[in-house]
């Protein structure tokens, strides 16, 4: 119907809106995708050296995701979903960017602040815990996306477990490069800039 229509034009529009790339370039450090490991997020925007506009790019990627269920959520639970899942595949693939965009960590983590925000502080507690120990951004947002649908259960929250288990395994496949460089061990840790 047209009202799921509408959600997923909605979350597209707004996951597909680059902040990491946008917040760098206006504070003229150029592309971030020439940089680093050349994504668009957070983890990427922190090796230009901005804590500031690491933590900008952070908060905004999380919000539109949050933005874009709470807003279709008034028009029924199933659009909700729809926008929820839009505007994570919209920060995937932005038609803006020919369709490369990043990786879907932050965004994951404003949907579940949407969905289930007890399990977004799960998440963000096993972030950080895996950030401290290894300095890893990327195997940190893996072990937390692996075992948050695992929570969404524990935590009573049987629908969203199988939404976000979707979303968990196209992160991990969005992460495919990562996994690579930290089976490899040459994955570039948290602190190093690019
Ligand atoms: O979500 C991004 C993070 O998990 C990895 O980012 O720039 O190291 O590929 P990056």
């Amino acid at each position: 119907p047209l009202v799921l229509i509408a959600a997923a034009i909605l979350g597209y529009l707004l996951g597909s809106i680059p902040f990491g790339l946008v917040l760098t370039r206006l504070a003229g450090l150029g592309d971030i995708r020439a940089i680093g490991s050349g994504n668009i997020g957070t983890t990427n925007v922190l090796r230009t050296g901005r804590k500031d506009l690491a933590a900008a790019t952070l908060v905004l990627d999380a919000l539109k995701g949050t933005a874009a269920v709470l807003i279709a959520a008034p028009w029924g639970g199933e659009a909700a979903i729809v926008a929820g899942f839009a505007a994570f595949l919209g920060h995937l693939f932005p038609v803006w960017l020919g369709f490369k965009g990043g990786k879907g960590v932050a965004t994951y983590l404003g949907l579940l602040g949407a969905f289930a925000w007890p399990v977004a502080l799960f998440f963000m507690v096993l972030w950080v815990s895996v950030a401290f120990i290894t300095r890893y951004s990327s195997l940190s947002a893996l072990t937390a996306s692996l075992l948050s649908p695992i929570a969404l259960l524990l935590f009573g929250y049987p629908r969203e477990a199988m939404l976000f288990a979707v979303l968990s395994a196209i992160l991990w496949i969005m992460h495919r490069a990562n996994i690579g460089r930290l089976l490899a061990g040459t994955e570039s840790r948290i602190g190093k800039k690019a």
